[in-house]
C-alpha cells in the first residue's frame, strides 16, 4: 500500500509562518498579527447539540492560523494556501448565501459582529489562511477558521477575549455558519474551539450552555485515540443534516416539549410517538445523552478503557436509529473493533468524514493496517489516521 497512513500535525509556528508569507506576497507589508484555532473531535454526544443535549468534544493539535490586518474601507480580502479561490468584496454586501464557498465563514463573522453592534460599519480586513485541519473530514475546519478570525477581530479592536468575551465570539461564529454559510449546525464546534483546555475534553450542556472540563488521559491507560479520516467527503450544507434537525423539531412539537433534553421518562415518550422513524430518531438522542453522562463519569474516575463499549453503542445508534453513518464509516469502525480497539464510532456530522477508535497501545499498528486493508478490499477510499491529543483553544500567536 503506498498511501502514507499518518497525517502529521504541523507545529503552530510553522503554520503561522506560512500564513504570514502568503499575507506578505498577496497584500504587501506585514499582518497586524497571527491567530490560531483548533479543529475538534467529538468523543461522544453526536447529533444532540441542537437538541439541548450533552456533548464531549476536545480540541485537536491540528489548527488553522490566520494572518490579519485591519483596514478602514469596508473591504474584505481573503486568501488561503489551500485553494486558488480568493474572495474580495464589500462587507456591507454580505448576506445569506453571499459570499459562498469558504469566504462565507470569514465574511459571516464580520456580518454577525456588525449585526450585534460589536464592530462598526466601514471596518475591513485582509486575511491569509494556512491550516493543518483536514477540510471536509468532519473535524471542524470551518469552526477553526471562524474562531481564529473572530479572535483576531476582537483582539484588533481591543475587545475582551476572556471567557465572557469568548461567549460573544462563539455566538458570532455560529451565526456566520448558520445564517451566511447556510449550514444549520448546532454550536458544539465553535464552543470547543473557543473554550477547550489542554488535557481535557469539554463537557458542554447545550441546554444551559454550562461547560465543565473533563480530564482525558489516554496515555496513563496505555491507550490512544485514533482519528480515522475515511477520505470520503462529508458535507453539512446539504439536506440530510437539516432534515434530522427538522425531524427532532416535529417530534418535540408532538411531545409538547421545547427540546428533547426536557424529557425525563424516555420509555413513556417513545411509546407515545406515532411515526416509527420519529421513535428511532428520538431514541438515538435520548440514549446518546445518557451515554455522554456515563462517559464523562468514567473519565473523571480515570477509567479510560471502560468508555470503549459506550463509544461503540453510540456508533450503532447513529448507524441504525439516526441513520447518519456511511459504508466508509461502518467499515472503519468494524475493522478497528476486529483488530482490537476498545471501542469505535463515527464522529462529527457523519455521511462520510471521520471515525474514532480507542485503541490499546499494542494494537495501534494492527488497527491501522486492518482498517486500510478492509477499505482496499471493499474498494473504498484508503483512510488516513490522525493522533488525537486534547489541546488548547483559540489563541493569539503574535500582535504588532
Ligand atoms: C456537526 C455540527 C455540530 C454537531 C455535529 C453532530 O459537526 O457542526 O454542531 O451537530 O455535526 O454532533
Amino acid at each position: 500500500m503506498t498511501t502514507q497512513p499518518w497525517v502529521a500535525p504541523i507545529g503552530v509556528h510553522t503554520l503561522a509562518d506560512r500564513a504570514e508569507v502568503l499575507f506578505h506576497s498577496t497584500f504587501g507589508g506585514a499582518a497586524d498579527g497571527v491567530w490560531a484555532a483548533p479543529g475538534r473531535v467529538n468523543l461522544i454526544g453526536e447529533h444532540v447539540d441542537y437538541a439541548g443535549g450533552l456533548v464531549l468534544p476536545f480540541a485537536l493539535s491540528y489548527v488553522t492560523t490566520v494572518a490579519v490586518r485591519a483596514r478602514d474601507d469596508d473591504q474584505l480580502h481573503c486568501v488561503s494556501t489551500h485553494t486558488d479561490e480568493q474572495w474580495r468584496g464589500n462587507l456591507s454586501e454580505v448576506a445569506p448565501g453571499h459570499p459562498d464557498g469558504w469566504a462565507a465563514y470569514v465574511a459571516g463573522v464580520v456580518w454577525a459582529m456588525r449585526n450585534s453592534g460589536t464592530i462598526s460599519a466601514g471596518m475591513g480586513f485582509d486575511l491569509a489562511v494556512h491550516s493543518s485541519v483536514p477540510v471536509g473530514s468532519g473535524l471542524s475546519s470551518s469552526a477553526a477558521l471562524e474562531c481564529a478570525f473572530a479572535l483576531a477581530v476582537a483582539d484588533l479592536l481591543g475587545h475582551p477575549t476572556d471567557s465572557d468575551g469568548r461567549l460573544r465570539l462563539i455566538d458570532a461564529c455560529i451565526r456566520a455558519e448558520n445564517e451566511i454559510a447556510g449550514s444549520p449546525t448546532g454550536g458544539m464546534d465553535q464552543t470547543v474551539a473557543m473554550l477547550a483546555q489542554p488535557g481535557h475534553a469539554l463537557l458542554l450542556d447545550c441546554r444551559s450552555a454550562d461547560t465543565r472540563p473533563v480530564p482525558v488521559d489516554f496515555e496513563s491507560a496505555n491507550g490512544r485515540l485514533l482519528i480515522i479520516d475515511t477520505n470520503a467527503p462529508h458535507r453539512l450544507v446539504d439536506g440530510q443534516y437539516g432534515e434530522r434537525r427538522a425531524a427532532l423539531e416535529v417530534a418535540c412539537a408532538e411531545l409538547g416539549v421545547e427540546t428533547l433534553r426536557d424529557i425525563d421518562d424516555a420509555d413513556a415518550v417513545l411509546g407515545s410517538l406515532t411515526a416509527p422513524e420519529s421513535v428511532k430518531r428520538v431514541r438515538h438522542v435520548l440514549t446518546e445523552i445518557k451515554r455522554v453522562g456515563e462517559v464523562a463519569e468514567l473519565l473523571t474516575l480515570g477509567r479510560v478503557a471502560d468508555i470503549g463499549t459506550l463509544l461503540t453503542s453510540s456508533h450503532l445508534s447513529l448507524r441504525d436509529d439516526y441513520e447518519v453513518s456511511s459504508v466508509e464509516l461502518d467499515n472503519a469502525v468494524d475493522a478497528a473493533l476486529e483488530a482490537g480497539a476498545w471501542g469505535a464510532r463515527m464522529t462529527g456530522g457523519g455521511f462520510g468524514g471521520s471515525a474514532l477508535a480507542l485503541v490499546p497501545d499494542d494494537r495501534v499498528e494492527a488497527v491501522v493496517e486492518h482498517v486500510m486493508h478492509t477499505a482496499a478490499q471493499a474498494s473504498l477510499p484508503i483512510p488516513q489516521f490522525l493522533a488525537a491529543e486534547p489541546s488548547r483553544s483559540a489563541h493569539r500567536l503574535s500582535l504588532r
